[in-house]
Formats: structure tokens, C-alpha cells, sequence
């Protein structure tokens, strides 16, 4: 019998196991209700399958676990430093590194070096901390990502496109008052969605001629060059390194979120090329995260970093990691169940309008949702819609997003293709009986990134 594809399988075996808790249903009713039905509030030691977030939560490699016992623990000049700036200038190619706690320490950072009062960020996509410190530094973010990518029935291959006719209209209206473009490889908010090697180069010509910068997220940069070495034209047959590499030379600088693709449970940084802004930059780390040569990380998460960023663009790594998100997303399509098209890098999103049609937004469905799966299997999403979205910074409107999503983001290294199954099959069985979820109301509403401690009860 001809196959009609060989299998894949993951590029590691397991060394180390940790055990999880199952739990009954009576367990997972008082679990939730002490949550406030925000899955952000449970305990872990209550969750079965966590698919909470892909951030910090990758299994390390033995190489990594070695490199933590190397960690240099001295205040200036840790050795782990170096390890950490040879590897972005090796595998990203910016001069500058500046190392902070994670992702949104970079996005503080540099949000207030770049951006001044009455500015205007356009950029593919919000996403939540990215948009709140733009908005901090008094800027105003401005999506000009193309229009498919707010659409989840829309099967364009490079859904993180910006929109270059909307971004012109932006950078024309707005003489000076644009510090830079903010580009997001992939983009999160969309359902992990790639933007291509073209795209961001038209968006480099574009910047330029008007004389501003681009800044990328290159949190998930080895998952979007992936995307790009399967689908995008001439692309196919060179590795993840080289587009990720051409990915950075396209840009000013960029934001990292070291717990995301560098395969690290704590850490990131901000890289520039420019000295000015390196050194202004710098000056500021010392007031938020710590001194240059460690921002807010240890000597052993430094190293640790190091060595995940050169494993995170090994191509048997990252196929085999966007293989599984992808294993999970076919099951459910193939049993009709409404999910975010094409299957994104770091997660299979359910559409939980097409899911929950009876509930209204303002009843935070995809909230709703996540709930209901917990409760049915123990498994732990997250709500990416209208609560994730929160409220306009100048009116105090709620934002009412196109995609109300839930996100069953996949670890990386961490679960089987059994936990998929799994969760699969949870999934299913809620779509079965989908018009007995109820939506809910929010009880409680933190003024910053509510959609972290929100509560809520059943309508
Ligand atoms: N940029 C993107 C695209 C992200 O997904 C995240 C975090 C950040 C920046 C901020 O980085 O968490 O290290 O401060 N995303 C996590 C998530 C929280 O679950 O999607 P951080």
C-alpha cells in the first residue's frame, strides 16, 4: 500500500517526567467557581492538559539544564551576558542587546525611548501588552494588518500581512508623528498567523521612504520563517536560521519574549542597531529591570536563553512543534468544528462565535467557552476576544473584536500527541452540546489587562 505521507516524529525522546492531577467533575465545578470562570485564576495542580499559554512554559532541553549550572551569578559582566549577545548577533544579527525580564520589559523599554506623547504606532495586529505600553508612553496603536487576517474562514497563507495601502494612508496622515512601525512575526491576536518575507520587505521600502523605523516582535520569529520556508515562493529548501535572519535585516530592532520560542521558562530582550538608541535604552534598564549586562534575569536564565535560541531554529525542532499544533488542528476541522484557518504556529484557535452562535458578544462567548472546557476535561485555555481586547484608551468603550477566540495554545516539547487526542476529543463533545453553554458577566474588572483577573459569573 502506497503511503500517502510519511510520519513525522519529534526530534527528542523524554528524560524526565512530571506528573499531572485528574480531577472529577465536582472537583473542576468548585475549582472554576472559586476562579471567578477566568481559567488565568486557577491552581495548576487543578488543570489536566494546561494549554493556558506557550510562554514560559517549554520543556528545556538537557543542554539547557547544563547551561544553568554555568550560570555566572555576578552583578556586572556576567559571562552569560556574552553567551547571550554572541547568540542574537548569530542568530539575529542585531548589534545591541539589551537583556530584560521578558517580553513586555523590552516593550516598556523601548515604547519610552521611541515613542512621545500624541504619537502614532501603526502595526500588524495589537496585541495585549505590546498596545497597553505604546499606549503608556502616550502613543496610539493603529491596526493595518490586512483585512483576512480579522477574518477565521479566511485561508490566506500570510495572514500577519500588513496592509501597505493602510499603512501609506497612516504614515501620510501622521508627518512625524510615526516613530516606527511595529511588526509581529507571528502575530498572536490573529491566531499565530505569519506574515511573509515580501510583505516585510514592501514594509522596510515603505518605512523608509518616509523616514521611519520598524521595530519587529520576534517572539515567535522561528515559527513565522517556518510558514515562510513552506509557503512562501523561492523560499523552499533554505532553513528557518537564514529566514530568520532576513526577517531581522529587515528591521530596526526587536522586542523578545525569550519564554516563547527561545525555548526558556523566564527572560527576554530588546536588540537595536542603532547606538543612540542602545545607550538611551540601556539608561532606562537600569531604572526598570536591572544593569545592562543582566537585566532582569539571572546568569543561568541567560545561558539558558542562549542555548534555546540556537535549538528554536533547528528545522527538525520546529516542524515537529508546529506539526503538533497542526495534528490538533486537522482533527478538529476534519469533525467540523469551527477553528481559526489556517492552523497558526503556537495553537489551534476555536472561532467561539461560529461555536456559540446564541451567545452575544457582550457575553464574552469565547470567555464562556473556555470555561465549559475546563469543566468538561480539565483542560486549560484561554480567552482571546472581546475580554482580552478591553476598552478603548481614549473613549473607555469596550473594543468588540471580529475574532472571538479561544486559544488552545500547545507548550513546546511538553505534551504527547495522546494529550491531543485528548483534547480533541473534549472539544468535540462540547461542540455536540454546544447550546447548553450559558455566557457570563463580569463581576469584576481590573483597569489594566483585565482579561488577567477579571471575574465573572453565568447569565
Ligand atoms: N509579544 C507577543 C506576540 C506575545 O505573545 C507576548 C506574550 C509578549 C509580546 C509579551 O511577552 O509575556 O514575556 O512579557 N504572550 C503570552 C501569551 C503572555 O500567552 O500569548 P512576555
Amino acid at each position: 500500500m502506497p503511503l500517502e505521507r510519511r510520519s513525522w516524529a519529534e526530534p527528542f525522546k523524554i528524560k524526565v517526567v512530571e506528573p499531572v492531577r485528574l480531577t472529577t467533575r465536582e472537583q473542576r465545578e468548585r475549582a472554576i467557581a472559586e476562579a471567578g470562570y477566568n481559567t488565568f485564576l486557577l491552581r495548576s495542580r487543578d488543570v489536566y492538559i494546561d494549554l493556558l499559554t506557550d510562554s514560559g512554559t517549554s520543556a528545556m532541553s538537557d543542554r539547557q539544564w547544563a547551561g544553568m549550572m554555568l550560570g555566572d551569578e555576578a552583578y556586572a559582566g556576567s559571562e552569560n551576558f556574552y553567551s547571550l549577545e554572541d547568540a542574537v548577533h548569530r542568530y539575529y544579527g542585531y548589534r545591541h542587546l539589551i537583556p530584560t525580564h521578558q517580553g513586555r520589559g523590552a516593550e516598556n523599554i523601548i515604547s519610552r525611548v521611541l515613542i512621545k506623547p500624541g504619537d502614532v504606532v501603526p502595526g500588524n495586529m495589537y496585541f495585549t501588552t505590546t498596545r497597553l505600553h505604546q499606549e503608556m508612553a502616550g502613543g496610539r496603536f493603529v491596526d493595518v494588518i490586512i483585512d483576512e487576517a480579522h477574518d477565521p474562514a479566511s485561508e490566506h497563507p500570510f495572514k500577519g500581512n500588513v496592509d501597505l495601502d493602510k499603512l501609506e494612508h497612516v504614515l501620510k496622515a501622521n508627518p512625524g508623528r510615526v516613530p516606527y512601525v511595529s511588526v509581529a512575526a507571528t502575530v498572536n491576536m490573529a491566531g499565530g498567523q505569519p506574515i511573509s518575507l515580501a510583505n516585510l520587505q514592501a514594509v522596510r521600502e515603505l518605512a523608509t521612504r518616509y523616514g521611519v523605523r520598524v521595530i519587529l516582535d520576534a517572539t515567535r520569529i522561528a515559527e513565522n520563517s517556518w510558514f515562510i520556508q513552506q509557503r512562501e515562493a523561492g523560499q523552499q529548501g533554505r532553513s528557518v536560521a537564514a529566514i530568520v535572519r532576513d526577517l531581522c535585516a529587515l528591521t530596526d530592532g526587536c522586542t523578545m519574549s525569550a519564554k516563547k520560542d527561545p525555548l526558556a521558562n523566564i527572560g527576554g530582550f530588546l536588540a537595536v542597531n542603532d547606538d543612540e538608541i542602545a545607550q538611551q535604552a540601556q539608561n532606562l534598564l537600569v531604572v526598570f529591570e536591572g544593569l545592562h549586562t543582566y537585566g532582569g534575569m539571572a546568569g543561568r536564565d541567560m545561558q539558558a536563553v542562549a542555548i534555546g535560541i540556537s535549538e528554536s531554529v533547528d528545522d527538525h525542532h520546529i516542524r515537529a512543534r508546529i506539526g503538533q499544533v497542526e495534528y490538533l488542528g486537522a482533527k478538529l476541522r476534519n469533525w467540523g468544528v469551527p477553528i481559526v484557518l489556517p492552523v497558526g504556529g503556537h495553537g489551534v484557535f476555536l472561532d467561539a462565535r461560529a461555536f456559540l452562535p446564541h451567545i452575544p458578544q457582550s457575553q464574552y462567548p469565547a470567555q464562556a467557552l473556555a470555561a465549559a472546557l475546563y469543566l468538561d476535561s480539565g483542560v486549560r485555555a484561554m480567552e482571546r476576544g472581546a475580554v482580552s481586547a478591553g476598552r478603548d484608551a481614549a473613549t473607555g468603550e469596550e473594543h468588540m473584536p471580529r475574532l472571538e477566540l479561544v486559544r488552545l495554545t500547545i507548550p513546546r516539547r511538553v505534551y504527547t500527541q495522546a494529550h491531543m487526542d485528548v483534547t480533541a476529543e473534549s472539544v468535540y463533545c462540547l461542540y455536540e452540546e454546544r447550546d447548553r453553554i450559558r455566557g457570563l458577566r463580569m463581576t469584576y474588572e481590573p483597569k489594566l489587562l483585565r482579561f488577567f483577573q477579571a471575574r465573572f459569573e453565568w447569565v
